[in-house]
C-alpha cells in the first residue's frame, strides 16, 4: 500500500517535472463580455509546425485544460461535466461566461513521454449598456476609398456546433442603421461597396444562437479606418532637407538636423528612414558623436504618414562641414534620398553672452543707484582730480564774495556759519563788503572792485523788501553785471529761508534759471556732510586741499582795504589783520 502511493507521487513528480512551462500568451488574451459566450484558443497550436491538432491524435497526445483562478494557488483541472464549459477540438467553449470565469486557463498537451503547455487569460468585463462606443477593438480593418470590403463578424465561422441556428446584428457606432446604399447587410455579413469618410469608426456585432434550449451570444467590435488606395508611385519621398533648404550649424556645438518624410500607405510594411555620413549609416559609423533616435510620428492622413527622424551631431567641427549628410527612406516600392546643405554660424556661447549682459545691466543699475545716491560725492571727487585750481589761471584776490541783506534773519547765518565754514573748514579767502564800517562816502567803486576780484558772488537770498537800495543789491547787480557781460565771476544763491519767488528783486528773478540755487534745510544742513555744503562747494572754486594748513593764507576779510577809506582807529594793524580772523560784523561795531 505504502509502495503504490510511492510509485504515484513518483509518476506525478515526474510528470511534473518533464512539462515544458511555455508560460503566458499576452496575445491571446480574450476579453469578454460578462454574461456573454467565451472561447479559448490553445495557443499551441498557432505553432502548426510545432503542433497541429490532427497531429495530436497520431502522437497519442492529449490536450487537456487546467485553470489556475486568480484567488487559489494552484491549477485545477477544469471539470467539463459543468454545462457550461465545453471542450472543442483546440477551443475551450465557455457558455456563457461569468465574473468567476475570470483568470488564468492553462492547456497542456501530454503523452507519456512528453509534455508542454501555455497559459492563456480571461478578462470578463461588464458591458456598458446594449452597446460600447469606447469598446476595444478585436480587430482593426484598413479598407482604402472607393474601394469595397466585407465586414464578418469574427469568430463566426469558429461556431461549428452542429444544427445552431444563429443571428447577427450590426451596429456602426452603436446605431442600428438600415445600412442602404453603399453599405449592405448580405445574410451574416455587412458589406461596404464603396469605401467613404463617413463609414469609418467602430462596428459592432453581436451573434446569438441557441444551444441546449439556452440562448447565448457574444459581440464583437471592428475598428474600420480609411486609407488612401494604392494607386501612384508609393515610393517615399523626402520632404526635409528640401533641395532648397540650409541647415544652420554652430561649431563647437550639437547640430540637430531633422529629416522629415512623406511613407505612403502600404498594407503591413515597414519602412525605413535613416542618416548616413558620407554614404555610411551611423552603424557603420560607430562614432559617438552622432546620434540618431527612432524617427517619430507627425502626422497620419489615412494612412500617408509624415515621420521625423534626427541627427545629432555633437562638437561639430569644421571637418564634419565637408562630410556629406543625406538622409533617406525606403520601402519595397523604391528609395528616396537628399542631402542636407549646411552652413555655419560663428559660436554664441548664448549662456556667457547672457551672464555677461546680466552682469553689465546689475552694474549698469548699481551705478545707476550709486549716481542718484551720491552724485555729489561723485561730482566733487571727479573736480578733486580733473578740475583744475583757478587760482593759477586768475589773480583774482578772493575765492568767494558773500552778498546778504543787512539787518536781516540771514544776517547771523552768514556772519557766523557760513563765513565761518568757509574760511576755516573749506579754506576759502573770503570777503565781505560792510557798509556799516564805512562812515559815509561812496561805496560804489570799492563794491564794483572787490566784486570784481572775487571768483564767486555768493548772494544769500532775501525779499526784495530788505535788499531794495541797499548794498545788497548793488553788490547784486554788480556780480550779474560782471557775469552777464563775460566776466570770470560766477553767481551763487543761497536760501537761508523760503522766499516766495515774487519777492525777489527783479534784478534776481530774471538771473535765476541761469544761476544755481543751493538751499539751506535748517538743522540738517549744519554738519558739513550734507547736502547744503557739498552742493555749495561744488559751486565754489576747487581746492586741493582744503586743510586748515592754508585757511589762514588766503583768508582775508575786506576790513583792511576798507579802513584805509576811515582815518579811524585800528590803522596800524591793517595789514596784519590779514593773518587773523576779523569778524567784521563786530568791526561794523566799531
Ligand atoms: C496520422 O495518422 C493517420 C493514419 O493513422 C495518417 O493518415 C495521418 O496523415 C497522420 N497525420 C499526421 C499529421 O501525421
Ligand atoms: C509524444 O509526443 C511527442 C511529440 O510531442 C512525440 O515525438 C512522441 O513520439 C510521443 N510519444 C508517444 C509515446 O507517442
Ligand atoms: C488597433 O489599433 C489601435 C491603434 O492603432 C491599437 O492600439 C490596437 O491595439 C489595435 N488593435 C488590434 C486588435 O490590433
Ligand atoms: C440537426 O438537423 C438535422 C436536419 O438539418 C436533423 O435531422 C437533426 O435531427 C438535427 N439534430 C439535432 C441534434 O437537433
Ligand atoms: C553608397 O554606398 C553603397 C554601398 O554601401 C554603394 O552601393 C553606393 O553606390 C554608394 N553611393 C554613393 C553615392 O557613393
Ligand atoms: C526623391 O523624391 C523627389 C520628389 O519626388 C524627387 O524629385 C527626387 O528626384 C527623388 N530623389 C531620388 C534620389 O530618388
Ligand atoms: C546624397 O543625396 C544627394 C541628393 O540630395 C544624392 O545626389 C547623393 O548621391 C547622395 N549621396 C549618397 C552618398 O547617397
Amino acid at each position: 500500500m505504502a509502495c503504490e502511493l510511492c510509485v504515484f507521487l513518483w509518476c506525478l513528480c515526474v510528470s511534473e517535472i518533464q512539462c515544458h512551462d511555455w508560460g503566458v500568451w499576452s496575445k491571446g488574451s480574450v476579453r469578454v463580455y460578462d454574461g456573454e459566450v467565451a472561447y479559448l484558443y490553445c495557443p499551441l497550436f498557432s505553432h502548426p509546425t510545432l503542433y497541429s491538432y490532427s497531429q495530436t491524435q497520431n502522437s497519442s497526445l492529449s490536450l487537456l485544460w487546467y485553470r489556475h483562478p486568480h484567488t487559489h494557488e494552484l491549477e485545477q483541472p477544469i471539470n467539463l461535466k459543468l454545462h457550461t464549459l465545453h471542450k472543442d477540438r483546440e477551443y475551450l467553449w465557455i457558455q456563457p461566461a461569468s465574473a468567476q470565469d475570470a483568470g488564468l486557463y492553462i492547456c497542456m498537451l501530454r503523452n507519456i513521454s512528453s509534455c508542454v503547455k501555455i497559459g492563456v487569460e480571461l478578462e470578463v468585463i461588464q458591458k456598458d449598456g446594449e452597446c460600447d462606443r469606447r469598446a476595444q477593438p478585436h480587430l482593426n480593418l484598413t479598407i482604402p476609398f472607393q474601394s469595397d470590403q466585407t465586414l464578418t463578424c469574427p469568430n463566426l465561422n469558429t461556431l461549428t456546433l452542429p444544427n445552431s441556428t444563429h443571428s447577427v446584428s450590426w451596429y456602426h457606432l452603436c446605431r442600428t442603421e438600415l445600412f442602404r446604399g453603399d453599405r449592405e447587410l448580405k445574410g451574416d455579413d455587412l458589406v461596404i461597396y464603396r469605401m467613404m469618410e463617413p463609414y469609418t469608426g467602430l462596428y459592432t456585432c453581436v451573434v446569438s444562437y441557441q444551444m441546449n434550449g439556452r440562448t447565448l451570444q457574444f459581440t464583437r467590435n471592428i475598428n474600420v479606418i480609411a486609407v488612401v488606395p494604392d494607386v501612384g508611385s508609393k515610393v517615399p519621398i523626402v520632404l526635409n532637407p528640401a533641395s532648397d533648404q540650409i541647415y544652420t550649424v554652430t561649431l563647437g556645438d550639437t547640430a540637430t538636423l531633422s529629416c522629415r518624410v512623406l511613407l505612403p500607405h502600404l498594407y503591413e510594411e515597414k519602412q525605413y528612414i535613416w542618416w548616413t555620413v558620407d554614404n555610411k549609416t551611423l552603424e557603420q559609423l560607430a562614432d559617438p558623436r552622432f546620434s540618431s533616435p527612432e524617427a517619430k510620428l507627425v502626422s497620419n492622413d489615412y494612412g500617408d504618414e509624415r515621420k521625423e527622424r534626427v541627427l545629432y551631431v555633437m562638437d561639430f567641427s569644421a571637418d564634419d562641414l565637408q562630410r556629406e549628410f543625406n538622409c533617406s527612406a525606403r520601402n519595397s516600392r523604391g528609395i528616396n534620398t537628399s542631402r542636407a546643405v549646411l552652413k555655419t554660424e560663428p559660436y554664441v556661447p548664448t549662456l556667457e553672452l547672457g551672464c555677461g549682459l546680466g552682469v553689465t545691466l546689475a552694474l549698469m543699475l548699481m551705478m545707476f543707484v550709486i549716481y542718484h545716491v551720491f552724485w555729489l560725492e561723485l561730482l566733487l571727487l571727479y573736480r578733486s582730480w580733473f578740475g583744475s585750481d583757478e587760482r593759477y589761471t586768475d589773480d583774482k584776490q578772493y575765492d568767494v564774495y558773500i552778498s546778504y541783506a543787512r539787518n536781516s534773519e540771514e544776517e547771523e547765518f552768514v556772519l557766523s556759519t557760513l563765513r565761518r565754514v568757509l574760511e576755516t573748514e573749506f579754506g576759502y579767502s573770503v570777503c565781505i563788503f560792510d557798509r556799516d564800517s564805512l562812515p559815509g562816502g561812496t561805496i560804489t567803486d570799492d563794491t564794483l572792485r572787490f566784486v570784481g576780484q572775487s571768483r564767486r558772488l555768493v548772494v544769500v537770498v532775501s525779499p526784495c523788501s530788505a535788499v531794495r537800495g541797499t548794498q545788497a543789491l548793488l553788490e547784486l547787480q554788480a556780480g550779474l553785471t560782471s557775469m552777464l557781460h563775460g566776466g570770470s565771476l560766477r553767481v551763487v544763491l543761497i536760501q537761508f529761508k523760503p522766499v516766495q519767488r515774487k519777492s525777489w528783486v527783479k534784478e534776481l528773478r530774471r538771473a535765476r534759471l541761469a544761476l544755481t540755487l543751493v538751499r539751506w534745510q535748517g538743522e540738517k544742513s549744519a554738519p558739513l556732510s550734507s547736502r547744503f555744503w557739498k552742493q555749495l562747494q561744488l559751486e565754489l572754486p576747487m581746492r586741493r586741499n582744503t586743510q586748515h594748513t592754508q585757511h589762514t593764507q588766503h583768508t582775508q576779510t575786506l576790513l583792511p582795504d576798507i579802513t584805509q577809506h576811515t582815518p579811524d582807529t585800528h590803522t596800524q594793524n591793517t595789514h596784519h589783520a590779514e593773518e587773523k580772523l576779523i569778524d567784521p560784523y563786530s568791526t561794523s561795531a566799531l
